[in-house]
């Protein structure tokens, strides 16, 4: 096949997935060289253990504290984790606003709303004190911000909103994860999960984009990954998942329209607590993409 053909292949293949990911080999095909050589590495599925076998699933009772629950994805998770039976506790940067997040509420008992801006430590550190004597099963950093397209163009980068897109992304997960540790090993599924992106893919991507968010992605990975080994002691289950390409705010309706087999948060949200549901402590430190499949770092 020729070097012209080979592109189109692999421009016919970008679906969902290769928005928001697109596999090394993918990646490694575009400039003609071997999966291995273009330097990504994946982490292979350990040997899952009896006792990791055994994996616990959220059922009735079930703790879950979500970040960014006002809309998308997180709005998506409380309804999905609510109906489940979970007790969800919906944290919102300005809940009076969130209106979707009110009335779902209203109908359901199992779901309590809390503010909760995630660039806020000391109020984070103040609903940790609130929630002291309260296990949580799965902690869910979802909140997330893009930092707009128009902010990280090559040549007119804004460099404040790299700070902010880090402070969100970042600092926001990590610092959660430290305020609630607590919480998270005195209950029984014992997980930290966060939505991360395949755009924080170093080995997936393949057209230059997105600086600050792409990179906020990868350091929030690695710090994911140093918190699993951190907790593996304490019989933590630190785990990232991502929806792919999905039909929020996060994506402006111009751009949705361009992203073949772009998801539904509804769709999207199932496949990230089907996977949530995958994590043990064999797999810890893993991060899936909505299919289930590892994402290369
Ligand atoms: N949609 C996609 O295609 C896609 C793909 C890959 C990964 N993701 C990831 O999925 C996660 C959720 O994204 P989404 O699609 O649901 O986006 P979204 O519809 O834009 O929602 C973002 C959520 O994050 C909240 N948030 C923003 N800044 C916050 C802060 N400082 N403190 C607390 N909450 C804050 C927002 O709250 P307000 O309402 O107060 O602004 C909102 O609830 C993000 O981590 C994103 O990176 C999304």
């Amino acid at each position: 096949m020729s070097e012209k053909n080979d592109h189109k292949n692999i421009d016919q293949k970008l679906d969902r997935r290769d928005f928001v990911a697109g596999a090394a080999g993918l990646a490694a095909a575009a400039v003609g060289i071997s999966e291995a050589q273009a330097g990504g590495h994946s982490v292979k599925p350990m040997e899952l253990s009896a006792e990791d076998k055994a994996v616990k699933l959220v059922t009735e009772g079930t703790v879950i504290l979500i970040t960014g629950a006002s809309r998308g994805l997180g709005l998506e998770f409380t309804r999905q984790y609510s109906a489940r039976g979970a007790k969800v506790i919906a944290t919102a940067r300005k809940p009076e606003k969130a209106d979707e997040l009110n009335m779902l509420a209203a109908d359901n008992d199992n779901i309590s709303i809390e503010q909760l801006d995630v660039t806020d430590h000391a109020r984070i550190d103040a609903l940790a004190a609130q929630y002291k004597d309260q296990p949580i099963d799965v902690l869910l950093n979802n909140a997330g911000i893009g930092g707009g397209i128009e902010n990280q163009l090559w040549g007119k980068m804004n460099y404040d909103t790299f700070d902010l897109v880090m402070a969100v992304n970042v600092k926001g997960p990590v610092k959660i994860c430290e305020a609630f540790r607590k919480n998270v090993e005195a209950s029984d599924l014992k997980k930290m999960i966060t939505v991360s992106s395949s755009q924080g893919s170093i080995a997936s991507v393949t057209m230059p984009m997105l600086y600050w968010y792409r990179s906020s992605k990868s350091a929030l990975n690695m710090n994911m990954v140093n918190l699993a080994l951190q907790l593996k002691r304490k019989k933590i289950i630190v785990g990232m998942v991502t929806p792919g390409a999905t039909a929020t705010d996060f994506i402006p309706e111009p751009f949705r329209k361009a992203i073949k087999g772009i998801q539904t948060p509804e769709q999207a949200t199932k496949d990230m607590i089907r996977n949530i549901d995958r994590f043990t402590l064999a797999n810890s430190g893993t991060f899936f993409d909505y299919t289930g499949d590892i994402v290369p770092w």
